[in-house]
């Protein structure tokens, strides 16, 4: 059995059109029904539904043979020990910084404020913020970052972006890009040796269904 970890929404959306060209179709719906194991055409291949942020954990420690997730879950620390051998090229967006549109971000850089800064990736801002040499205080959420400037929590938030308007909605302006996102694949290590052939199978799939880049 090969066991794909996916999360619900664009990662699980987005993954379909791949594991078609790899002729597996899950046959439940995740949004018709509870169930987090979902059946595929192929009997030797499953399903699980977990949250994003915990798809290479279960990939990691073998609850999951493969698994689908974000640069940004990787590189904020969920990485470790995985091989991740494909770009997908899907569920594209791009980290960045926004403050409120009132607010002289430039300036306070400038002048070496400072800056208090919401965000789910705090490892990540950490490490861009030290680079620059701007002093920042951190200050983790689990979502909603948009609200942190609006409400007085933050001077400025680090979040994913991609249509921007997210952003617009809130009165809010991009004022650095930090790095570009997009999904992918995860590959248990052991599952790589000991289940070879299907594993090697789907991944030629997975990388003859991509743009070429
Ligand atoms: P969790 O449930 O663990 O908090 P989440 O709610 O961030 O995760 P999703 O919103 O489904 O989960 O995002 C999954 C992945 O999709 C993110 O890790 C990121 O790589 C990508 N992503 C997030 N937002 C966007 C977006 N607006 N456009 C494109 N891709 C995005
Ligand atoms: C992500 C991100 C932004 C939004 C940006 O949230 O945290 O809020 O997308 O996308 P946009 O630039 O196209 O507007 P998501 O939709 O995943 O909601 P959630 O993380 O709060 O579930």
């Amino acid at each position: 059995m090969i066991t794909l970890a996916l999360s619900k929404g664009r990662i699980f959306d987005e993954t379909l059109p791949l594991l078609a060209a790899a002729g597996i179709e899950v046959t439940e719906d995740p949004d018709k029904s509870r169930k987090l194991i979902l059946a595929t055409t192929r009997p030797d291949v499953r399903v699980v539904l977990v949250r994003a942020s915990d798809v290479p954990t279960y990939v990691q420690y073998g609850g999951a043979d493969l698994g689908v997730t974000g640069l940004d879950v990787l590189l904020e620390g969920g990485g470790q020990g995985l091989y991740q051998p494909l770009d997908l090229q899907i569920a594209a967006c791009r980290l960045s910084v926004a403050v409120r549109a009132d607010y002289d971000y430039a300036s306070a850089v400038k002048q070496g404020s400072r800056l208090t800064v919401a965000t789910k990736y705090v490892n990540l801002s950490r490490n861009f913020f030290a680079s620059k040499g701007v002093h920042v205080d951190l200050i983790k959420l689990y979502g909603s970052m948009e609200l942190a400037p609006l409400t007085g929590l933050a001077d400025a938030i680090v979040d994913l972006v991609s249509t921007g308007n997210t952003l617009k909605a809130n009165h809010l302006v991009e004022v650095e890009r930090i790095m570009d996102i997009s999904a992918r694949l995860v590959v248990n290590q052991a599952a790589l040796k000991l289940k070879q052939a299907p594993i090697r199978r789907i991944l030629d799939a997975f990388a003859s269904a991509l743009p070429q880049s």
